[in-house]
């Protein structure tokens, strides 16, 4: 890690597929922040298990968002990648936060009302305490900053008010950290309910783009994309009359780097006919490069499993640290 560069920790589950939303909300912000700073970037695979999963999926899927981390341009000699459940200290210093964490913050949480009404049957403790186990994550790297998608927000405030609370009672322990949240393409929404935001775990495959999707699929979910019913099938920018072209156009923006009065010109008098194909192919020409060396990365089992144990042996170090200096100002014996 170089001296005098700021600290980024962020995750991202391997509970699904990554998708469009994941990339432009998160992963692209990773890669454009890593220059200049000293980056942890995680597999939250301990966080995936409040959810159930296929135990050989989830597997799978954390070795394949490794190569899509490398793919999407982290290199692993600059940035520390790593698989949560590899780093110990991860849990257990969520322990030891949950001591400092109040019942009635935790209820507050917007993601687990969402994630409870959602899981009726599952409602489990982990889905409940799940941002204090976020909050372990950043406190341990004593990061400076958080990207994340504006879903996230939350839970980089939550972990704000631990650190607080914790640093109020034992002394500057840990450092607070921002949450980094991109000007563009932090919410994207479903392409099937553009009221709602895309998920890895849609249970609508069209509604939701994957990043290692074929440009075939990704072609046919855009065209098939819900607009509204406009007479004149004008593409123009206005979340809440129209989210289905706003989000299209958000998409389109963040994927050409066009602003969204060239995209509002580009498509002037043309309707959403001609609209919607030019988004897919955008999409289908930013995902080409990822997909083809994360196509040729999985070729290499044992190169990505070497990243992860160089990663953890990393991260476990700075961690480690941090972990250390908790257990001894809350009171627990030396080992
Ligand atoms: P997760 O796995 O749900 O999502 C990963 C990242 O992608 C962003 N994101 C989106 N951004 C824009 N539009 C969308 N439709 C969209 N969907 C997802 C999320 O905001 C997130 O940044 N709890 C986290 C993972 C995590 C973490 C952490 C993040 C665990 N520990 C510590 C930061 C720091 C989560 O479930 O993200």
């Amino acid at each position: 890690m170089e001296q005098g560069k700021k600290t980024i920790l962020s995750g991202i589950q391997p509970s699904g597929d990554l998708t469009l939303g994941s990339y432009l909300g998160a992963l692209k912000s990773w890669v454009e922040l890593s220059e200049e700073y000293n980056c942890y970037y995680m597999l939250a695979d301990l966080h995936s298990i409040t959810v159930r999963q296929v135990p050989a999926d989830l597997r799978r899927r954390t070795l394949t968002q490794v190569a899509v981390y490398v793919a999407a341009g982290l290199d692993p000699e600059k940035n520390v990648l790593f698989v949560q459940s590899h780093v110990p200290a991860h849990a257990e210093l969520a322990w030891v936060l949950n001591c400092y964490t109040m019942f009635g913050e935790l209820s507050r949480m917007t993601q687990f009302k969402d994630k409870s009404a959602k899981n009726a049957e599952n409602i489990n403790a982990g889905l409940f305490t799940y941002p204090v186990l976020m909050a372990a994550d950043i406190l341990l790297y004593q990061a400076d900053l958080v990207p994340v998608g504006a879903d996230q927000k939350q839970h980089v405030e939550i972990c704000r008010d631990i650190a607080t609370r914790f640093n109020g009672i034992y002394g500057d322990v840990f450092r607070l950290p921002e949450p980094f949240i991109p000007r563009s393409g932090a919410r994207i929404m479903s392409l099937t309910s553009p009221e709602h935001k895309m998920s890895k775990s849609d249970t609508d495959p069209n509604g939701c783009v994957y990043l290692l999707d074929k440009p075939e699929d990704i072609m046919r979910k855009f065209k098939k994309a819900v607009t509204d019913s406009d007479t004149e099938r004008c593409v123009h920018y206005d979340p809440a009359a129209k989210p289905g072209v706003a989000n299209l156009m958000t998409i389109y923006s963040v994927a050409t780097g066009k602003s969204l009065d060239e995209i509002e010109a580009e498509f002037s008098g043309l309707g959403y006919g001609a609209f919607k194909p030019r988004v897919g192919e955008a999409v289908v020409e930013l995902f080409r490069p990822i997909r083809e060396e994360t196509d040729r990365l999985l070729q290499d089992k044992a190169y990505l499993e070497g990243i992860c144990r160089a990663g953890a042996e990393k991260a476990s170090c700075a961690a480690e640290r941090t972990l250390r200096k908790v257990y001894k100002k809350v009171g627990f014996a030396a080992r």
